[in-house]
């Protein structure tokens, strides 16, 4: 059955709901959609929603799935949170993730008085701590529904489960081993779009606490990800990011095992396809394979992020990554002299547990031989549960700041240097939208991830085309047409 072009008004609400998925969604979709049709004609006016992400791209995706449920339920989509449904896709990776949806949770609640009727949910990487779930439950009565990560395909069940009991509804699933396709989804570009290849995490990186949030590592089948990808370019999308904590342990939990390397060479012959981009890579898993397949793809973008976390190999050991800086720096040294024009980026925590000045100044170190396009700088924080939390020799803030900002300048001189580098070029772009900032410029992404501001028209949106890099301003260009 071809789910995509489902009709909700021809399900038949009079029996029991199905059991099986996606059926059973769509049974509920279709409920809930009657309810929005009826409190629409009642108030005059559609109601409307708005999806907040808070966390990384898988985040992101998620919220896509949501706006797509909620779209086919009949809200429609609106960019501010005096809607009457508002979902919160939280994340929990770092102490400020947190902060700001408690922050923000009380300005909701003042809309909720002006709009009775209005309804909050709260889902993602947040509501898989226990704690957190019993704090909201105890002190923000006014949240109408709680689910986690491993669940966000059951929203329309869990609105209509609301809407019959009337009480806060809390919905958390500890793991799973389900994976339901055939969902509908809201891309936010119509040319660009995530797919997740795979859920979950099973490395225990001391610091994190996404193993614990998004369960076991689960990958989904390559023929699911072929067709949707498919579709997708059928749909006009010329890009795709493919998703997962650890691309390059894809497919080894999958009966018979399949390698990432292989599921990129497949993804690759897909007609019509032109970019392919994928995060994040594990130093740990990157194969040799993987690099043969990058090296002879002319679709996969010519950026790799590769997450260091560390350049002290103790550190390293503690953080239980299971690579030293040698075996870092080995394989960046294999990757360039496969790809010499690679664009490197990576993750980098600062303040971790145990970290000296010495092991600071190591990773200093790494950071100047690699030379980074650019990089993610974290300060360590702490998450309650993960291995790290416990440790001696906590890092005190001021002291990890002082380092995360001499960190930062070696940086930015770096990706300034190296960006300044290309000024001149002339390179392909995939145009993404009208210019923030000023609209009269439009902005690109490069296959190295590198963003170009340049004046066009906004019926370029969507396309590839080739622009002069003639200004760099650090980490962007000004471009020109050609
Ligand atoms: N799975 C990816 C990997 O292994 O590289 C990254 C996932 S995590 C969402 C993104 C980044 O957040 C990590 O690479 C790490 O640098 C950072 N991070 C994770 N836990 C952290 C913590 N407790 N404190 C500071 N940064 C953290
Ligand atoms: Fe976290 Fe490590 Fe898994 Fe990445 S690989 S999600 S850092 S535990
Ligand atoms: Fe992503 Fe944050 Fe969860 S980074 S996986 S949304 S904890």
């Amino acid at each position: 059955m071809d789910f995509k072009d489902i009709d909700l008004d021809k399900i038949d609400l009079s029996g029991k709901e199905p059991l099986k998925e996606p059926e059973r969604q769509y049974y509920f979709m279709a409920k809930c959609r009657e309810w929005v049709k009826a409190e629409s004609e009642k108030s005059g006016r559609p109601l409307t929603f708005i999806t907040q992400t808070f966390g990384c791209q898988m985040n992101a995706k998620d919220s896509e799935k949501l706006a797509g449920i909620l779209e086919k339920i009949g809200f429609i989509e609106t960019d501010t949170e005096e809607a009457d449904f508002v979902v919160y896709n939280t994340c929990t990776v770092r102490e400020n993730a947190n902060t700001r949806v408690y922050g923000r949770l009380g300005y909701l609640n003042n809309l909720k008085k002006k709009n009775p009727n209005m309804m909050i949910a709260l889902c993602g990487c947040m509501m898989q701590e226990a704690a957190v779930v019993e704090k909201i439950r105890k002190s923000y009565r006014f949240v109408d529904i709680i689910f986690g990560t491993h669940n966000i395909f059951k929203l329309a069940e869990l609105i209509h489960s609301r809407l019959i009991s009337g009480g806060m509804i809390i919905d958390v699933w500890k793991d799973t081993d389900q994976i339901v396709e055939d969902l509908p989804s809201e891309r936010k570009f119509r040319f660009k779009a995530g797919v997740n290849i795979m859920y979950g995490c099973n490395n225990h990186c001391s610091f994190c606490i996404v193993p614990y949030v998004r369960g076991r590592e689960r990958s989904r089948n390559q023929e699911d990800i072929i067709r949707e990808i498919r579709e997708l370019v059928a749909d006009g999308v010329a890009e795709i990011m493919l998703l997962g904590q650890n691309v390059n342990s894809y497919g080894k939990t999958l009966d018979p095992p399949v390698s990432f390397a292989n599921l990129l060479k497949e993804i690759d012959e897909i007609e019509g396809l032109k970019r392919i981009r994928f995060m994040t890579s594990h130093p740990k898993d990157l194969s040799d394979s993987l690099i043969e397949v990058m090296k002879n793809s002319k679709k996969i973008c010519s950026h790799l992020h590769l997450p260091i976390q560390s350049g002290s190999s103790k550190i390293l050991k503690i953080m239980n990554r299971n690579y030293s800086k040698e075996d870092y720096l080995a394989l960046v040294d294999k990757i360039r002299a496969a790809m010499p024009d690679i664009s490197l980026t990576t993750d980098l925590i600062v303040g971790f547990p145990g970290e000296t000045e010495e092991d600071f100044l190591e990773t200093l170190e790494v950071v100047k031989k690699v030379r980074y396009d650019s990089a993610y700088t974290f300060l360590y924080s702490k998450r309650s549960g993960t291995p790290a939390a416990n440790m001696d020799k906590q890092v005190e803030e001021s002291v990890a700041k002082i380092r995360f900002n001499r960190l930062l300048k070696v940086i930015q001189e770096i990706s300034s240097e190296l960006t300044g580098k290309r000024e001149g070029e002339i390179q392909e772009i995939l145009v993404e939208e009208i210019n923030e900032q000023n609209n009269s410029l439009l902005t690109g992404r490069l296959s190295n991830n590198i963003l170009v501001h340049f004046k066009g028209t906004p019926d370029m949106i969507g396309s590839i085309i080739n622009v002069k890099l003639k200004e760099c301003k650090g980490f962007y260009y000004l471009g020109e047409l050609v």
